[in-house]
């Protein structure tokens, strides 16, 4: 098969770029650098069956030039980042609206058999009830947000309007190896990076807020469920544990698994506005439908990530970074 992979050079995607290439399809990994990483993907670049390039998904007449004969787009390429969304509303707009936009159009002049949308749990806002399942309403707080609701919801305009085959994956947080450990990264990634250079973690408020996270190597086993489903998936998935944990639970579990329990403790900041203030998924959905169910629990996603960061991350984030 031959797939494009947007955002392929970022967290998510390098992953499904690995599974992809390993398996002999074709992969276009498509990505403007904004966040991705060479690192993430130049490993592959040896494979012929693997094409980098770098390229913007805001660009449509790139975009119909290399999606002419692809058989599946997964769509990632996004601006992730909330905080950064209050100081580039535009920005944000700008890629995750009109660029999911440019690769509807362009998958339906070019018959694209199928387009699997990242969507995010972060479109429901704070949970209103518990777990939260695909019919929670849409409320997110902030630009970062709002923009994955226009683009999930031009997924599913495209759906009804045009009978595309468009698959809307609303992931609950992701972590694991290859998350951005500074700035504009991972909770995760973060808090390990501080403890193991001898820093507290950051919290922002009590640290009382919770989160509902799924380990990497689970959220691609769900892009590829979602990629073999044999029928179109005609309506939003959520894939989360359904076990929700607060920020501060995760820094004291993460200095543990650090040993540095007798060293460290997480230091509190002001809140941070906007932010929301608890998720926990109702994937009732994706097991029904497709059989998924997250294989790691946290503390053994945990563990393997801060094993990978102090065998590998770290290192080559300090030598090369
Ligand atoms: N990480 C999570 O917890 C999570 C949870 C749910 C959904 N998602 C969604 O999954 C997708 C991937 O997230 P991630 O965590 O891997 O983020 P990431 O930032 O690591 O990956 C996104 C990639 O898109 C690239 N990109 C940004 N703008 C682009 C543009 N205009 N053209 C081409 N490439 C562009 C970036 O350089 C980056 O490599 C996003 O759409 C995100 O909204 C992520």
């Amino acid at each position: 098969m031959k797939m494009l992979i947007t955002g392929g050079a970022g967290f998510v995607g390098s992953h499904l770029c690995d599974k992809y290439v390993r398996e002999g399809h074709k992969v276009i990994c498509l990505d403007n650098f904004m966040n991705g990483d060479l690192r993430n993907v130049r490993h592959l670049l040896v494979f012929r069956n693997f094409k980098l390039m770098k390229g913007d998904i805001r660009d449509f007449d790139l975009l119909q030039r290399i999606m002419r004969d692809v058989d599946v787009v997964f769509h990632l390429a996004a601006q992730i980042h909330v905080e950064r969304s209050y100081i580039e509303p535009q920005l944000t707009y700008d890629i995750n609206v009109m660029g999911t936009q440019n690769i509807l159009e362009i998958a339906r002049l070019h018959d694209i058999k199928r387009v699997i949308y990242a969507s995010t749990s972060e479109v429901y806002g704070s949970s209103l009830y518990h777990p939260m399942d695909e019919k929670h309403p849409l409320n997110a707080p902030h630009p970062y947000g709002a923009s994955k609701i226009a683009a999930d919801r031009m997924c599913y305009a495209y759906i009804q309007a045009f009978g595309m085959d468009i698959a809307i994956m609303r992931l609950f947080n992701i972590f694991g190896p290859r998350q951005k450990d500074i700035g504009y990264g991972g909770v995760i990634s973060i808090f390990t990076r501080r403890v193991l250079s001898g820093l507290p973690p950051i919290l922002y408020g009590d640290g009382s807020q919770t989160r509902d996270y799924t380990f990497v190597d689970d959220a691609v086993r769900a892009y590829d469920l979602v990629m073999n489903y044999s029928e179109p998936i005609n309506e939003p998935v959520n894939f989360g544990s359904g076990k929700e944990l607060s920020i501060l639970d995760i820094a004291n579990r993460i200095i543990g698994f650090c040993d540095k329990s007798d060293d460290i403790q997480p230091i509190h900041v002001e809140p941070r506005i906007g932010e929301v203030k608890r998720l926990i998924a109702d994937s009732t959905r994706a097991k029904n439908l497709l059989g998924w169910e997250p294989q790691y629990d946290m503390d053994k996603g945990m563990r393997e990530f801060v094993q990978w960061y102090r065998n590998y991350g770290f290192e080559e984030k300090i030598n090369i970074g």
